[in-house]
């Protein structure tokens, strides 16, 4: 009888991940993590399809260019959780977030709810979108800080880079109201 067992180290290194080889007691965190990465992927992507039309539904300039802006941005976290889930050796995937297409059905009633050109729906569209931001905040936040707790120090400063731009664009929100 010959041996078929093929010995296990021929095959090529892989590219380098941040994979879970040496924290094997923490499997859940890592799942959480995951787990994570996919309802944020899956709000990022509504956002992408959510912010042209409150783009398209504002009056003051300042805003619209605003929104312009954060959906590039948007396209771009989008994009790097696909690094993300590279780095971590995961297919992408997307799973529902009921939290965001809640927040995004709300960003909808505001602008049936108000007059087109009023600065109530300019206000109403910001407030809508600062909860967008602040949910975006709380949720990258508890990401990078899973992150963190296993090491994966590359995904948890990719984290943090959206991070900032999600808090830069709640900030730039919160100044073009006081400026309306
Ligand atoms: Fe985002
Ligand atoms: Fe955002």
């Amino acid at each position: 009888m010959t041996k078929t067992s093929k010995p296990k180290d021929d095959s090529p290194a892989v590219e380098p991940t941040e994979n879970f080889t040496e924290l094997p007691a923490d499997a859940g965190l890592r799942d959480l993590l995951i787990d994570g990465l996919k309802d944020i992927y899956w709000a990022e992507n509504q956002l992408v399809k959510a912010l042209p039309v409150m783009e398209a539904a504002c009056s003051n300039a300042a805003l619209s260019s605003a929104i312009a802006s954060h959906l590039e941005e948007t396209t771009g976290h989008a994009a790097r959780l696909e690094q993300i889930f590279a780095l971590l050796d995961e297919k992408t995937q997307a799973k529902k977030c009921d939290a965001m297409e809640g927040l995004t059905k709300e960003g909808e009633a505001v602008i049936e709810d108000t007059e087109p050109d009023s600065v109530a729906r300019d206000m109403g569209i910001i407030a809508a979108s600062r909860k967008v931001e602040h949910y975006e905040i709380a949720a990258y936040l508890g990401l990078k800080s899973l992150a963190e707790k296993l090491g994966f120090t590359k995904v948890a400063a990719l984290l943090a880079q959206t991070l900032a731009e999600e808090e830069a664009a709640d900030q730039n929100l919160s100044n073009i109201a006081d400026s309306l």
